[in-house]
């Protein structure tokens, strides 16, 4: 489904992603983990457009998709949660979710002209609304739906970026960090999200999270970078065992275990 080979870029004479080449499939959730400053992110940006590669390819469902601008990545499926502040804060939380269910279907279906068709605005109308509040309800905020997105608490804010995610419906999910700042109560309900999404086979997850337990739980495939580099790629207990993470990684960063 989404394969990067060679895939490098360099910021002056810094190589922060270094010739990586790695394939994920359908059905897998993969973690990408390594200390900060590893490269993790860089990768992630490579991937969604959000930086353009100096050396290397990106390929989705096999169509090189390397110099394609972020948003037409969107479009074709990559989904790269949004940080609320990107969006509109003002706006409720339903309606948030709604712009996203929306604008999912006007790309797909054509770009804005589909959408000034008023036969379908009207009647499409209806059905983004159900399904902002399907997609609500799955993430447990829908009791919020009417709220502001900026009112919400910190850990709600996160459930929503992922609400957004999933209105897109994409085909590869990319979490960066998606428990960064919960509380110990809300950890539990953006990873139980996560696991509801890895019963699908249709989809490719991608996480990077320096929580090790839940890397250990969720994960299908655990890919180490370590100053840019791919250092380990394989099953979840082999990698985490393997000398170049416990040192790599555990040994030198022994307060992220514990973050
Ligand atoms: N836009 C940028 N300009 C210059 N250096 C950058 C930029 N983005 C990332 N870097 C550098 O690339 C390296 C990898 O960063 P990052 O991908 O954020 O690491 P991680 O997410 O693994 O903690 C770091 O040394 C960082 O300083
Ligand atoms: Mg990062």
């Amino acid at each position: 489904m989404l394969e990067t080979k060679d895939l490098t870029i360099r910021f002056g004479g810094h190589v922060a992603v270094d010739h990586v080449s790695c394939r994920f499939e359908a059905g897998t959730l993969t973690s990408i983990v390594g200390p900060n400053g590893a490269g993790k992110t860089t990768y992630f940006n490579l991937i969604s457009g959000q930086l353009p590669a100096s050396e290397g390819t990106v390929t989705l469902g096999g169509e090189n998709i390397t110099t394609l601008p972020a948003a037409l990545r969107s479009r074709r499926g990559l989904g790269r949660a949004f940080q609320l502040t990107q969006l509109f804060p003002n706006l409720s939380v339903h309606e948030n979710v709604r712009l996203a269910v929306q604008a999912r279907d006007v790309g797909r279906s054509g770009g804005v002209w589909a959408a000034l068709d008023l036969w379908r605005v009207w009647s499409d109308h209806k059905a983004w609304i159900t399904e902002a509040t399907q997609v609500l309800e799955q993430v447990n905020l829908a009791d919020k739906a009417q709220l502001p997105a900026s009112s919400l608490p910190h850990g709600d804010q996160r459930k929503l970026e992922v609400a957004l995610l999933m209105a897109l419906d994409p085909k590869v999910y990319m979490f960066d960090e998606p428990t960064a700042g919960m509380s110990v109560d809300e950890v539990p309900v953006v990873l139980e999200l996560i696991r509801q999404l890895k019963r699908r086979k249709d989809i490719v997850i991608l996480l990077v999270e320096h929580k090790m337990d839940v890397v250990r739980e969720l994960s299908d495939r655990i890919v180490v970078l370590h100053n840019g580099q791919l250092v380990a790629d394989g099953e979840p207990a082999a990698v985490i065992a393997s000398p170049v993470v416990q040192q790599a990684y555990l040994g030198m960063a022994p307060e992220e275990e514990a973050a």
